[in-house]
């Protein structure tokens, strides 16, 4: 076991302790005895004394120009890359997401930074001709303030590269809130960040719980804006308090994705994304399949070889280069699948594989699930409404394409969909009638790329979306300008025609 690092707050470009000097650990899911670090517990005071420090450094921040700010984003990505590997195992331990999928985190941090790198020396404004003469019309991208990015465990370096790196190159300063159980991850990347030469108090990063860290944030007066993914119970509570105080706020939260597959689909290609969409990163994707919405014609056939490939899932430690699942990341987590195993079967619901708690050498320190498909699931279900996130998912059978649409439709959430087929028809009536921010045709649902938007509809999302230029919608406000070069007063909305 590693001796535990000792994370600390960082707030106008210094490593503090929280005020209080308590502390938390942050766990090795897979072996819950280790502790990877122990982390502030930091309270109002400290995230006082970070707004007060962002407050601060916001009025020279602005000011620097976007290409030198984009140049500090394009060094970040140089400090992610140079410290891949280092972050990637970090990240495995802990939170348990095995190490080429850790990789692939790390990497989509990268990519981020190289991309609004690039964005700094655009941030596109319009010209537009005026209706009067001698005057001149365009528009800017402003920055928004202070901005408080509150972020989950799941992705511990890409999502808050997706906040942080427009955020920043947009001149906005922030207060970074991770998850409590990527602390480690969330002091790693601030290392790195504060090493690619943030001025001091322009990225400050307090440590804590959601209850403390997260409210005190939330609702202080001086944030300007709340950047949120994580559940759309605690979205919609932070809505709400935003909403009361005129704050701007961009939510990414729950989903209930699912994949269609096609009597006419390619099978071996849709049970591979099934696989992968359902299992990979443990189910714990806000993108991941927790529903499979099979053709009845193809049901019994695609089910027989699900089965066989789950089966053969080996499951164990991140770290370890032979496991294809690790573990959950959490007892919480843990207790939660349980719950929905209860549900399903309350339901009547057949559990064809897994279905509870894994054990055996390896795994009985930590917080492992079997990879479980539940057939007989009908729509209205529980477990095919609501959000488990976990190595579980749904058979729900159909009998047309239409009947198809009709169910993955037939859900709260709108985030990641997914259709096998090979008919060109159909592909396109589901890019038309999928109500989801996002649709693979034969692809999983999982796989998002940081230059397209992401996000989702209904209750997943609340009109925001990440990454892509549609990010600096959310992290810069338009200023319309107007200059008028004629020397004497010319009145628009007159009618003098
Ligand atoms: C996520 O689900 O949060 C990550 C994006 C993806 O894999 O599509």
């Amino acid at each position: 076991m590693n001796k535990p690092l000792t994370c600390h707050n960082y707030i106008n470009g210094q490593w503090i302790s929280a005020k209080s000097g308590k502390s938390f650990e942050s766990l090795n899911p897979a072996n819950g005895r280790e502790c990877i670090a122990t982390v502030p517990l930091s309270g109002s005071a400290d995230v006082q004394a970070a707004v007060t420090a962002a407050r601060q450094a916001y009025q020279s921040w602005r000011l620097v120009p976007a290409p030198v700010r984009s140049e500090i984003v394009h060094r970040i990505g140089e400090g992610l890359l140079a410290r891949k590997k280092e972050l990637a195992t970090l990240m495995s331990r802990e939170m348990g997401k095995i190490l080429t999928e850790a990789q692939g985190d790390v990497q989509e941090g990268i990519d981020c930074a190289f991309y609004y790198a690039g964005e700094g020396r655009r941030l596109f404004g319009q010209t537009t001709p005026s209706e009067l003469g001698n005057k001149f019309a365009m528009t800017l991208r402003m920055p928004i303030g202070v901005a408080a990015l509150i972020t989950p465990w799941n992705f511990p370096i890409a999502i808050p590269c997706w906040k942080a790196l427009p955020a920043l190159v947009c001149g906005n300063t922030l207060i970074f809130k991770p998850a409590k159980d990527v602390s480690a991850c969330a002091t790693l990347l601030t290392e790195i960040i504060a090493e690619a030469g943030v001025p001091p108090g322009v990225f400050n990063l307090v440590h804590g719980s959601g209850e403390e860290v997260g409210q005190s944030l939330t609702s202080h007066p001086e944030v300007d804006l709340v950047s949120f993914t994580g559940s759309s119970q605690t979205g919609a509570e932070v809505a709400a308090i935003c909403g009361r105080s005129h704050k701007r706020v961009s939510l990414e939260m729950g989903g209930k994705n699912a994949q269609i597959v096609m009597e006419d689909a390619d099978l071996e290609l849709a049970l591979e994304g099934a696989l992968w969409g359902a299992f990979g990163t443990t189910g714990q994707r806000c993108t991941a399949t927790s529903r499979l919405i099979l053709h009845r014609d193809i049901k019994a056939d695609f089910t027989a070889k699900l089965l066989d490939k789950t089966r053969k899932l080996r499951l164990g430690a991140g770290t370890d280069p032979h496991t294809d699942v690790g573990p959950l990341v959490n007892e919480a987590q843990l207790k939660r699948v349980k719950y929905y195993l209860e549900v399903a079967q309350d339901e009547g619901v057949t559990i064809l594989t897994g279905g509870k708690q894994a054990q055996g050498e390896g795994l009985d320190q930590g917080y492992f699930f079997e990879p479980t498909i539940l057939d007989g699931v009908e729509s209205q279900m529980r477990v095919a409404q609501e959000e488990i996130f976990g190595p579980v998912v749904s058979l729900i059978e159909v009998g047309s394409f239409e009947e198809a649409i009709a169910i993955i439709n037939d859900s709260r959430y709108g985030l990641s969909s997914a259709v096998y087929t090979q008919n060109v028809n159909r592909a396109f009536q589901a890019m038309r009638d999928i109500e989801a921010g996002i649709t693979y045709i034969n692809g999983p649902t999982i796989g998002a790329e940081v230059h397209l938007p992401f996000g989702g509809v209904k209750a997943t999302g609340n009109g925001h979306r990440e990454a892509g230029t549609a990010a600096l919608d959310i992290f810069s406000e338009w200023k319309t300008v107007y200059v008028d070069f004629s020397g004497q007063l010319q009145r628009a909305q007159i009618d003098n025609r």
